[in-house]
């Protein structure tokens, strides 16, 4: 047994869309790109959606695009993956550490309201392991503040909070679709907003800072327009190389139609896991999952004995991991000094478990059998 924490579902969609951008011979930032932005917006709900190399990049320019001046404070779990906190560090700001909610592991508001103070600029909740932050109270606490709201939704993709789509209760949300997501495009992420005047800058910005896509300028260097001058273009801003290109955008589309039914999936396999779990003393699932109403990128289970049972699922063949560290303890960040002393303890309980959408119930069964197992001991 060889049994993998995340796998992405690949196969013959995806190779038939990169077959097709291979005869194209266009493989950079295209039009596949933008068909991939036109359907994510559909999908999502949102008026416009930019294509980017990551979720990184995303929040690195979702942040950028606001202008903050440099030193003023942004508010972020401590219970995430480090991106969400270097994107704050590139744009010169400063991360402000926020504890989790007991129950639910999202940002706690409670805490949210004591460490906020006059120099905070923005909120990043991030919906950890797909499950939703109350955005419904946390906007209308942010709107109060002043603050500006930017959505994490790396671990979600197609998630539904109070009838409106996660990545669409703030000013900007941005998606991952790194390998290990609910949908893959290798690498890439994509940055949504229903402001597009928020927006304008931002594809100069994923592109060296050129105001023009190239594969425009291609075109209309051979269509009839034989004056347009194809070879100008401006630059006024400082950019990044953070575009997404014609490959990843053509997996992505391959994707996304079987999102919805990759997403189905894993939520049998996560009432599975529940209805086995509740079965085994001092296992508790990670945070109250509701599978059938909310999509999850992760599953996982608290136990006081973590590391043991960790060891012996590895030697029994399933990957296993811990998501995260928090990052108010980790030596990069710590020196901000904002303690999270739930979350900084709690964490040392946190089991993921292996949640994809090719995981067979006899996978699943085999995995409860040995956590079972270990019990007893
Ligand atoms: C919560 C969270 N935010 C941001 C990211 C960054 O995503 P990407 O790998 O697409 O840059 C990740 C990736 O794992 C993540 O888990």
């Amino acid at each position: 047994m060889n049994i993998r924490l995340f796998k992405p579902s690949i196969g013959e969609e995806e190779l038939e869309m990169i077959r097709e951008a291979f005869d194209r011979s266009w493989i950079g930032l295209g039009p596949m790109v933008e068909e991939f932005e036109k359907q994510w917006a559909e999908f999502i709900g949102c008026k416009i959606a930019i294509g980017l190399n990551s979720c990184t990049a995303a929040l690195h320019l979702a942040l950028r695009t606001f202008n903050f001046p440099e030193g003023k404070k942004v508010i972020l779990p401590s219970l995430t993956f480090s991106a969400t906190a270097s994107a704050i560090l590139y744009n010169r700001l400063i991360p402000v550490f926020v504890d989790s909610d007991p129950v639910t592991l999202g940002i706690s508001l409670e805490d949210l309201e004591r460490k906020h103070d006059s120099d905070c600029v923005a909120v990043i909740p991030v919906h950890y392991a797909g499950h939703p932050v109350p955005m419904d109270k946390l906007t209308s606490w942010a709107k109060g503040k002043k603050l500006r709201i930017i959505e994490d939704c790396a671990h979600t993709a197609g998630g539904i909070y109070q009838g409106k789509a996660l990545g669409t209760w703030g000013d900007i949300g941005c998606f991952s679709f790194e390998e290990k997501k609910l949908m893959t495009t290798g690498d890439g992420g994509m940055l949504v907003s229903d402001d597009p005047e928020l927006l304008k800058d931002i594809k100069a910005m994923r592109w060296v800072g050129i105001d023009k896509d190239n594969w425009k300028t291609a075109q209309a260097y051979t269509s009839a327009n034989k004056d347009a001058m194809h070879w100008f273009y401006e630059i006024n801003l400082l950019g990044y190389k953070y575009n997404m290109n014609d490959l990843a955008a053509s997996i992505g589309l391959a994707q996304l139609k079987k999102l919805p039914e990759m997403n189905k999936r894993r939520s049998e396999i996560i009432r599975k896991y529940l209805d086995d779990i509740k079965k085994i003393n001092g296992i508790k699932p990670l945070l109250p999952f509701e599978p059938e109403k909310y999509v999850y990128q992760m599953f996982g289970i608290r136990t006081e004995k973590r590391d043991e049972l960790m060891i012996y699922l590895k030697s029994k063949g399933i990957a296993t991991g811990c998501h995260y560290t928090p990052l108010s303890i980790q030596p990069l960040f710590k020196k901000w000094g904002n303690n999270c002393p739930f979350i900084e303890q709690e964490a040392n309980k946190f089991i993921t478990l292996p949640l994809h959408a090719d995981l067979t119930k006899e996978v699943v069964d085999y995995i409860i059998q040995k956590i079972s197992e270990f019990n007893k001991y």
